[in-house]
């Protein structure tokens, strides 16, 4: 695993979420009050910024429409679509928030193999 630095963990207010830019992919981290979660920026309705969208539990809600979406495992809750975005791994060590995109990475690949 290849975990990134991003930002101290201070820099995250609780409840709220930033956006960061890594290779090119568009990530909102958030700070819950049982840690760090990281999705996708764009919300899988109409490309809404999800970092603005207000959380509750490990869901946050899109700031454009309203679409609910889980923060764990990425997929839309309300309302009952099928659709998702990526999740990415998020850690904490010696206070600075860490990010893995190798998964989403290997599983685009995978999915580009099959096609
Ligand atoms: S863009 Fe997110 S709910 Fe419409």
């Amino acid at each position: 695993m290849q975990w990134i630095k991003i930002t101290p963990t201070s820099s995250i207010p609780l409840r709220e979420g930033r956006p960061v830019t890594i290779a090119g992919r568009d990530i909102a981290i958030f700070h819950l009050p049982t840690g760090f979660m990281a999705i996708e920026n764009a919300c899988p309705h109409s490309g809404g910024p999800l970092c603005d969208g207000i959380t509750s539990g490990t869901k946050v809600a899109c700031p454009l429409h309203g679409w609910k979406i889980c923060l764990e495992t990425g997929k839309v809750e309300r309302p009952n679509v099928d659709a998702s975005v990526q999740t990415y791994p998020v850690r904490v060590h010696d206070g600075i928030i860490e990010l893995n995109i190798a998964p989403a990475l290997a599983a685009r690949e995978l999915k580009e193999c099959a096609a």
